[in-house]
């Protein structure tokens, strides 16, 4: 047999080195390189037999093999997220930091769908069955018959799974723990997590059974192993959240069947996790209407409009370089708001420091929060309080112009729905829902600048200028 040869792989990008390093080329990591066996590493199904190959059947763009078959996995936020209900012999990758709570949706997943008839197995790496076990009697689903093993061989898995008579859905917790006995490498590694997770996807596709992967997520937000895991699922969902909330969001970043931008919301109770159908509630739960400084985002996260509040606080500096910090958006698009409010509005922010904060622990990255961003700053500043019962939308472009926003009316409508009366919104936009709400259009920053001095106080001691 020929000597294996020892390859180095990169930790973070799985890039493979002829030589070790201290830092890998590719992605730029400092230490992540270590030295796997290249037996087997980049094999296919058959690596090693060399065969002539034989012709696969080729069919039709059009031909009939009709929708794919989804079942619904009796949690109407996770379905909404990967576009309807998990798709017979598809792989997801669900990530997230450790104690967000991702076993604990998975089984009460596994234990929805058992309830309604389906063969499930959880397979658990990390945890004892013990373990487990006394986490679905906190979730009350000890009687459901979900079959639950604890292994970390692959081959074993598959054997398991071969031997249960058709198995709708697989969770396996977590990838991470998996290794198979082809390859060398440690649990954990780059090569065993990919031949791992190829050799299951590849009985997901035989099969037809659903598998879930349970992917841990680095400091710096990847999840860890090899990007390769990422593109060989069919799915991907970041299940995020703040572990000083109850809120957890689980987000799709990759969904070869269905829609990427969509959310599902849901609140950790003692009990297990709870569905949020309604979280614009959630995230204005205890507002504060009566100090200055704090301003409703419409915001839409895929097909669903979100209300959520942003807080500023506007300070009067002793430091040569004013302080700005911003909790929940992107601190270079407040840098731009500001500068924005000074070039273009004449309001001197240098002698000041700035704090934003999105409310709830939740994370904006629309541009449309930029309008309302910049009321609760005007606010902060001159004390003016805004009206409780606007909502603020509009993206600012460098010239000072409030540009227009997608789905204006769905912001609207969900704003009407939460009992708000206004909204301050781009100039020419829709004007649909406009009879319902008071609506006030704003062409560029400074008119909104404009309309908020308009209600403040008397300056005390020439805060604004
Ligand atoms: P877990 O699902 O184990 O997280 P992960 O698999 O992502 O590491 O969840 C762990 C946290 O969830 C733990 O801190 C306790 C909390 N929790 C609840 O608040 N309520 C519950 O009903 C359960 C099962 C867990
Ligand atoms: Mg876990």
């Amino acid at each position: 047999m020929a000597h294996a040869q020892a390859n180095f792989v990169c930790q973070s990008c799985g890039t493979v080195h002829g030589r070790w390093s201290g830092r890998c080329e590719s992605c730029g990591e400092w230490n992540s390189i270590t030295e796997e066996s290249a037996s087997g590493a980049a094999g296919g199904p058959q690596s090693g037999k060399s065969s002539k190959g034989r012709p696969v059947k080729l069919v039709a763009l059009d031909s009939e093999l009709g929708e794919a078959p989804r079942s619904s996995s009796g949690i109407g936020e996770f379905d909404r997220v990967v576009g309807g209900g998990l798709v017979r012999g598809s792989a997801v990758l669900v990530g997230g930091d450790p104690g967000i709570g991702k076993s604990t949706l998975l089984l009460q997943i596994a234990g929805r769908m058992a309830k309604t008839g389906g063969n499930i197995v959880y397979i658990s790496g990390e945890e004892a069955p013990a373990q487990v076990q006394m986490r679905a009697r906190r979730l009350g689903l000890s009687d459901v018959g979900v079959a639950l093993g604890a292994e970390t061989n692959v081959e074993n898995i598959i054997a398991t799974l071969g031997a249960e008579k058709s198995v709708q859905l697989a969770v396996i917790d977590s990838i991470q723990t998996m290794w198979t006995n082809n390859i060398d490498s440690a649990p954990g590694t780059v090569s065993q997590v990919r031949a791992s997770s190829q050799a299951l996807i590849r009985y997901a596709k035989r099969s037809g059974t659903a598998i879930v992967f349970v992917g841990h997520v680095t400091k710096d937000g990847q999840i860890a192993g090899p990007r390769v895991v990422e593109h060989m699922v069919d799915a991907v969902l970041y299940f995020e959240g703040d572990s000083s909330h109850q809120f957890r969001i689980l987000r799709a970043v990759k969904n070869r069947f269905g829609p990427t931008d969509e959310i599902g919301v849901f609140e950790m109770a003692g009990d297990g996790l709870a569905e949020v159908t309604n979280p614009s509630a959630l995230f204005l739960g205890d507002r504060e209407t009566k100090s200055p400084g704090t301003a409703v985002f419409a915001a839409m996260e895929g097909s669903r409009p979100l209300l959520i509040e942003v807080q500023a606080l506007v300070a009067e500096s002793t430091l040569g370089t004013p302080r700005r910090a911003v909790v929940g958006w992107d601190s270079s698009r407040l840098a731009m708001v500001l500068a924005v409010l000074e070039s273009r509005c004449g309001i001197r922010l240098s002698g000041h420091d700035i704090y934003l904060n999105v409310a709830g622990g939740f994370k904006l990255t629309e541009p449309a929060a930029d309008l309302a961003a910049g009321a609760a700053i005007v606010s902060a500043l001159s004390g003016a309080v805004l009206p409780a019962e606007n909502v603020y939308f509009g993206e600012i472009s460098l010239s000072g112009a409030v540009r227009k926003v997608s789905q204006p009316d769905a912001r609207l409508r969900e704003a009407g729905k939460l009992g708000f009366t206004g909204a301050v919104m781009p100039e020419g936009q829709t004007k649909d829902s406009k009879k319902d709400l008071n609506v006030s259009q704003v062409a560029n920053l400074g008119d909104l600048v404009a309309m908020i001095a308009a209600t403040a106080p008397a300056p005390k001691g020439g805060d604004t200028s």
